[in-house]
Parts: structure tokens; sequence; C-alpha cells
């Protein structure tokens, strides 16, 4: 049986659908070609061994049995409680070492929380010899999620499992892959790393208090959503990109746009993109374009204009595979 393994998994950028999508409603979402690696090993001492020097944890240890007792450093969180997860439901036979290397700043939001957590559950998987679905990766990962930060749809966890560009409902009630090979986009980083947890509840708050307003907007961006994936599968990039303006006005509406954000945004905008908008909760971390390929040029150059910095990514990245 093999002693060590090496698993990697895409980043991911929701395209459309962040927030609603919390709400049961349907989000669209693409994996990127920059890739979480993860090298896990069986060793002899019964406990966890941690290096993961992106996130600045190096020689973290914590015996096999105080998984998810006390204290952690806010970087081994998902990965120690993965491994918690993994032994309570399939049992471990030994103490394991987990490195991760990642191929993008965990500062982008390209979810690399959730790459680390399914690289280590579906590395625990071929060691053990019992070689979960992708199905059951999805749902051991995804109760590590819940786990950690209590909230989250587990759109990321879905496309870095599956990858490609997916079609999500949270917890996996749909996930539907859409066959698309490319996307024309270019993705812009704010330079200011938001916190998911406090933007979900900064809207779960004006949804307290408007209730009926805040769920009209969720189901307005369902439509958006419903549009935009037809739209996607006929390579429609112009009406993608007027729907994604459309999604982006919603974000702005439930407060988790920002100066600078806009400012890419409209910037991008004004240079001939088809379409711009925040990914994710908003707050910060990336802007994603779409945009003619004769534009490509002049829309990276007003994203870094605006005082973002353009990340190069293809979307439809392959989902969590074997590296060696
Ligand atoms: C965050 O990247 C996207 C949210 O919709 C949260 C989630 O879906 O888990 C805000």
């Amino acid at each position: 049986m093999k002693k060590i393994i090496t698993i990697s998994a895409p980043g991911q950028l929701m395209l459309l659908g962040e927030h609603s999508v919390v709400y049961n409603r349907p989000c669209l979402v693409t994996a990127v070609d920059q890739r979480m690696r993860a090298t896990v090993e069986l060793i002899e001492n019964p406990e966890l061994q941690l290096d993961a020097p992106d996130v600045k944890v190096i020689g973290y240890k914590k015996s096999l049995e105080e998984l998810g007792n006390g204290g952690m450093p806010k970087g081994a969180k998902f990965v120690e409680i993965a491994v918690r997860n993994f032994s309570e439901k399939y049992g471990l036979k030994s103490g394991i070492k987990v490195t991760t290397k990642s191929e993008f700043s965990s500062l982008f939001g390209f979810g690399s929380s959730s790459a680390s957590t399914v690289c280590v559950t579906k590395a625990l998987s071929e060691l053990s010899g019992i070689k979960l679905s992708q199905k059951a990766i999805f749902e051991l990962a995804y109760k590590t999620v819940l786990d950690v930060q209590g909230k989250g749809s587990g759109f990321d966890i879905a496309a870095a499992v599956y990858g490609g560009i997916l079609y999500y409902v949270i917890g996996g009630k749909v996930l539907q892959p859409l066959q698309i090979d490319s996307l024309p986009l270019i993705v812009g980083y704010s330079g200011v790393k938001a916190d998911t947890v406090t933007l979900i509840n900064a809207v779960k708050e004006k949804a307290d208090k408007y209730p009926q307003v805040i769920d009209g907007i969720y189901t307005e961006i369902e439509t958006v959503v419903e549009f935009a994936k037809k739209s996607l599968k006929k390579k429609d990039w112009q009406s993608v990109g007027e729907l994604m303006n459309i999604n982006q006005g919603y974000l702005s509406s439930l407060g988790v746009s920002t100066k600078k954000i806009s400012a890419m945004i409209y910037s991008a905008r004004n240079a001939g993109a088809y379409g711009a908008k925040l990914s994710g909760a908003g707050g910060g971390d990336c802007i994603i374009v779409l945009t003619p390929a004769t534009k490509k040029r002049a829309v990276e150059k007003a994203i870094i204009q605006a005082g973002g910095e353009v990340i190069q990514v293809k979307a439809n990245a392959e989902g969590a595979r074997i590296e060696k």
C-alpha cells in the first residue's frame, strides 16, 4: 500500500450568484488553473504534522486524539479538521504528515482553504485504500468547511473536487457541469483580503432588517444566473457580460462592493469589457471581467490604472487529481 501521495486541486472563482447561493439560489462557478498541492505521508507517531508555508504554518504538530481540540493556528484549521473528520468517519491507523504548497496566494480569494481540504480528504482516502467517490469527498470536505466556519454554500468545495464550470446549489443539491471549454476571463486582484464569514454576516444583518427586500434581491440574482447559464452555453459573451454587470448592481445593493472594487470594475468596463463584477464574498479579493480578445490589453491596463493587479488564470480547470 502507498505511504505517500501528492494530490492537487484547483482554485475556484465564483462567476455569478454569490451570497444568494447561501440562501438556496443557484450559482455559476469555475475551477481555475492555479492549483493547491498537498503531499500526505503516513508516519509512525500518532500525530498530525503540518507544514503549510504559504499560510505561515511551519512545524505544527498535534496528537491524533486531540485533533479539533484547543487552539489551532488559522492556517492549520481546515487541514486539522479535515483529518479529524476523515479519522472519525473512516478511521486512521497511523499518524500523518501534510505539506501544502499553493500556486496562488491565499490572499486572492481563490479558495485555498477549500482546495487544501479537498486535497487532504482525497489523499487520506487514497492512502487508506478506501478510494472515496467524488461525491463522498465533496460531502466530507463540505462538512469540514461547515465545522470550521459555520457557514458556506460549498460551491468552492464542489469546484475543487469536480473542476470545470458548474451550475451549483448549496450542499450539492444540484451540481451540473456546463460543457464550456474556455471563457475570455480576466481576473483583477484588489489588494485587499476579504473575510467571507464577516461578509455573509453583514448581508444577513441587512436581511434581518429588510427581509422582503433582500429576499427579492436573491430572487432577482437567481433569474440573472439562469439567463447567464443559457448565455454561457451559447458562448454569447456579450450577454454574459451584461448579466455580470446586473449581478454586480445587486451585489452593490447588498453592501458588499467597495470603492476600490467599483473603480476597477468601471475602469475595465470603460476600456471595452463585455462586463465586470466582483467575485466571491466582496469587500476585497478579486474582480472578474469578460473581455473581447481585441480589448484584452486595454482592459488589463485599465485594471492596473485603477490600482488592481492582473492575475493570469484560465477557467475550466481539472478537478482534484493524483499528482504522484
Ligand atoms: C464567497 O466566496 C461566496 C459566498 O456566496 C459564500 C458561499 O457561497 O459559501 C458569499
